[in-house]
């Protein structure tokens, strides 16, 4: 990436990254150094995948970007073996973005939740909502609207590993990468992912009506991603 990405000079509407995390002892498991310096040229906005000890010790390499928000992965399995702690069935995906928030496509998503709507309203309730500001969240004013019925996604999703399925040791599932491709970036709009693996999220952007741009050092996943990507979807 740190070759191709200045090579291609695309400007993306959004970054999704799955960067090596740096924690295994797999091959291609390597930091490449300096890369969200380089993705800050290329984009304003970004969600990058990684666990609290990957953002903690990278912190440094992180200053070109504001933290918007952090969402949780909760996978149906756990990785890894060790039995001297909790076992760990979950990721994070942060949000950077560069500028000002208003400038930055967030759209938040709402859904009717499959367990049932839970809160203090119901359907067809008046609600009535006090207005907020500060960085990082925008600018609601004070407004009233009726409960339709539906809930905004919330920051923790559930979304099932792709074990037997997948082309990619660690590869993200397709119902994990579309809500947060919705979010950040607008329909028709580019993603670029610059750790592409089995390219999940080129087809999460396909589905959802995005364009997309991979980009991966390894030469059989990049494969596997464009038979993948050649395959029709029903949209
Ligand atoms: C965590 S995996 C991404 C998995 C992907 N999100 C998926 O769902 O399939 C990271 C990928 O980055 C690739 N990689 C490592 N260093 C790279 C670099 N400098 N440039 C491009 N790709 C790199 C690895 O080969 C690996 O496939």
């Amino acid at each position: 990436m740190r070759e191709i990405l200045p090579a291609l000079g695309v400007q993306a509407d959004l970054i999704v990254a799955d960067p090596p995390y740096n924690e295994t002892p797999i091959t291609w498991d390597r930091w490449p150094t300096g890369w969200p310096t380089l993705a800050a040229q290329h984009t304003r906005s970004m969600w990058c995948f990684g666990s609290m000890r990957m953002f903690l010790d990278r912190r440094d390499q992180f200053t070109d970007w504001k933290l918007s928000q952090d969402v949780v992965w909760h996978k149906n399995a756990g990785a890894g073996m060790s039995t001297d702690r909790f076992r760990r069935v979950h990721e994070y995906a942060l949000h950077w973005y560069q500028g000002a928030w208003r400038d930055i496509h967030h759209e938040a998503l709402r859904h009717v939740p499959p367990g049932g709507v839970k809160g203090r309203t119901k359907p067809g309730d008046a609600v009535r909502r006090n207005g907020e500001h500060g960085p990082h969240i925008g600018k609601r004013k004070r407004h009233t609207w009726t409960d339709d019925g539906s809930r905004m996604v919330t920051t923790v999703i559930g979304a099932s590993c792709m074990r037997g399925r997948a082309i990619h040791p660690t590869e993200k599932p397709v119902p994990l990468l579309d809500p947060l491709i919705r979010y950040a970036c607008p329909p028709g709009g580019l993603v670029l992912d610059p750790f592409a693996g089995s390219g999940s999220t080129l087809d999460a952007a396909r589905q959802s009506g995005r364009r997309a741009i991979g980009i991966e050092a390894n030469e059989e996943y990049c494969e596997r991603a464009a038979l993948r990507l050649s395959e029709l979807v029903l949209i």
